[in-house]
């Protein structure tokens, strides 16, 4: 009989995903986007994984949203057939997309320029290849896109793609800049400005007769704090699904929302230090650290017991490749008690880089300690 896995005996580190709080976090989601009338396309950049996207999507075929060919391939082999490319597109991706495309997966793209349109414009007619086309409005200053009033932009670029297989299908922004709040007020502003950037470039285009069938918009945080979405048709979202540390300054969840952990093991302290070594360094955490520009600086994660209960204050402040150092965040406190072998859990700043250090998920449910799935997750591009 093969012994039963749990969270005392499979290998350190190792990911932890508590499926009843990835349940509950996309409930919570698609509960607050009821009250609207709008599709909802998950971006599922985070998990990489079929299984998960299966739990986001509203459909098991779609609609979704990715930021890679290697997803967009994945998941088109996992049976979803409703997918925008949502990083702006480039010639060198069009034969992978078009050979998704070929085989009966709807494929959408952005752009941002004349001259990418008539590319995709003549490459598709040239190859008889159909895209959609969402044209990517720059709401807030943080990344790429049209500037929602350059009326002249919006009209030369569905100009280019009238009459081709490189279909104008509307419009899409992210509000980016939304991950530097950490007031419901400012969160509210923003998707108030998502929402009214994407919907002015859209009415543009309907009236230069130009229809907009996708008014689409989302981040994490400006999806949960829309209150109104007049004029947009979908919102995307992804890391809402797993939540992480950045997401609990920002104000969108609490740290206990938080679904991924990474499972490591006591091995060794520095009394003097007031320091517990792991087996956990930045490679099963990754380097990111983006917490450290919010007003509460997380370190490399923090600490929970193996159950996921969180230790007060008990952060990992510094990290080498195999090595993670736990130690208090203000020297008034006390360690708690942890022996070599102690096995622990450490929340993450940022879920699809923590994720990304990891082959597969094993996935509990809740406090208890057996893992129930183990879920691949695909890495590259
Ligand atoms: C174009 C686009 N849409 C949606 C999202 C999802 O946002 P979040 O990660 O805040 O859920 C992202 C994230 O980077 C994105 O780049």
């Amino acid at each position: 009989m093969t012994e039963k896995r749990t969270l005392n005996t499979i290998d350190t580190p190792s990911l932890i995903l508590d499926i009843r709080k990835v349940n509950a976090n996309i409930k919570r989601l698609k509960d607050h986007l009821s009250s609207f009338n709008v599709s909802f396309r998950p971006h599922l950049k985070t998990s990489k994984c079929i299984e998960v996207a299966r739990m986001m999507m509203t459909t098991p075929s779609g609609p979704a949203t990715v930021s890679t060919l290697k997803e967009a391939e994945q998941f088109s082999a996992g049976g979803v057939t409703d997918i925008l490319y949502a990083v702006g597109i480039a010639p060198g991706k069009y034969q992978r997309l078009a050979t998704l495309a070929r085989n009966g997966t709807g494929i959408t793209v952005v752009l941002d320029s004349v001259a990418q349109a008539r590319d995709l414009a003549a490459y598709c007619t040239a190859s008889d290849c159909e895209f959609g086309v969402l044209i990517e409005i720059d709401c807030d200053g943080h990344r790429s896109g049209v500037k929602p009033h350059d009326s002249a932009t919006l009209s030369a670029i569905a100009g280019e793609l009238a009459g081709t297989p490189a279909k104008l299908k509307g419009v899409m922004t992210h509000a980016g800049a939304s991950y530097s709040e950490s007031t419901s007020q400012a969160l509210i502003e923003c998707a108030e400005q998502e929402r009214k950037a994407v919907a002015g470039a859209a009415d543009i285009l309907n009236e230069a007769g130009y229809p907009c069938e996708i008014v689409s918009a989302g981040s994490t945080p400006t999806a949960h704090f829309a209150r109104d979405l007049t004029g947009v048709t979908e919102i995307r979202a992804g890391v809402f699904a797993f939540f992480d540390l950045v997401m609990a300054g920002i104000g969108v969840c609490q740290p206990e929302d938080v679904a991924l952990s990474v499972l490591t093991t006591v091995i060794g302290h520095q009394k003097e230090k007031n320091w517990i070594l792991v087996d956990a360094g930045w490679m099963a955490m990754s380097r990111d650290k983006g917490t450290s520009k919010q007003k509460v600086d997380q370190g490399y994660g923090v600490v929970c017991d193996i159950h996921g209960h969180i230790y007060e204050d008990l952060l990992m402040v510094d990290a080498n490749q195999e090595h993670g150092i736990l130690s208090l965040r203000s020297s008034k406190g006390t360690l708690p008690d942890l022996p070599v072998g102690t096995r622990l859990r450490i929340l993450p700043n940022h879920a699809c880089a923590t994720a990304a250090q990891h082959p597969r998920y094993e996935v509990t449910e809740g406090e208890n300690l057996a893992v129930i799935h183990q879920w691949q997750r695909f890495y590259g591009w």
